[in-house]
């Protein structure tokens, strides 16, 4: 799997002011908008344009826009809502599909209970938002259900990753046969026993909405 890691100031400077724990909710909301919206310029860097000509008042010119069908945003709920506004601020044509996936806190499985997604995807290329790359497992599971609709690549935007789920998304989709982007704004240490990114943020659905 082809990761980037977004190396810019900004892109730092957004991310330890989440990671503080005295960040309050509104705040961090903002923050993980305004950061998604960065990375996302990075993540679209291979998305699929048409060449066109327009003519400026003084002349012709050549240039490009958005190829059809458009690309799809696929949030994972919950925690991946909280990235949607900064993507599609960035790709305001792009469709949105919603993936409900949850992980079981006894055995850190993910289970689908939620989609709403076109039944074909062949031909697509997908955005996956998902905030924090853990154990791999969610995001897995959802790049793999995509790829069974017939996406034709997937690109993963993670505010923060764990090197246990980059290895567990390399294994698990070794055999996908398509092109599979993770991007991100930092690469944390590891994984604690209870499966949460260190240093990490702590909970990102718990600390964007609150404790439901
Ligand atoms: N999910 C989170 O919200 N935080 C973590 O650290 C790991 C998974």
């Amino acid at each position: 799997m082809e990761t980037l890691v977004v190396d810019h100031p900004l892109v730092a400077h957004k991310l330890t002011a989440l990671r503080d724990v005295t960040t309050d909710s509104p705040t961090f909301r903002r923050l993980a908008d305004e950061l998604v919206t960065l990375l996302a310029y990075e993540a679209t860097r291979q998305v699929r344009v048409t060449e066109l000509t327009v003519r400026t008042p003084v002349a012709p010119a050549t240039g490009v826009r958005l190829a059809q069908p458009y690309p799809l945003v696929v949030p994972i709920l919950r925690a991946g809502l909280g990235m949607l506004e900064g993507m599609t601020r960035l790709l305001p044509t792009a469709e949105v599909g919603f993936l409900g996936m949850i992980r079981d806190e006894s055995t850190l499985q993910a289970q689908t209970y939620a989609t709403r997604l076109p039944e074909d995807l062949s031909g697509r290329q997908v955005y996956v938002l998902d905030p924090m790359l853990a154990t791999g497992g969610t995001l897995a599971a959802a790049i793999r259900f995509l790829f069974d609709r017939g996406a034709d690549d997937v690109t993963a935007i993670c505010l923060l990753a764990a090197p246990e789920g980059i290895a567990h998304l390399d294994e698990a989709l070794s055999d996908a046969g398509r092109p599979v982007r993770l991007v991100t704004a930092a690469l944390d240490e590891r994984l604690n026993e209870n499966g949460y990114i260190v240093p990490g943020l702590g909970d990102a659905g718990d600390r964007l909405y609150g404790v439901v």
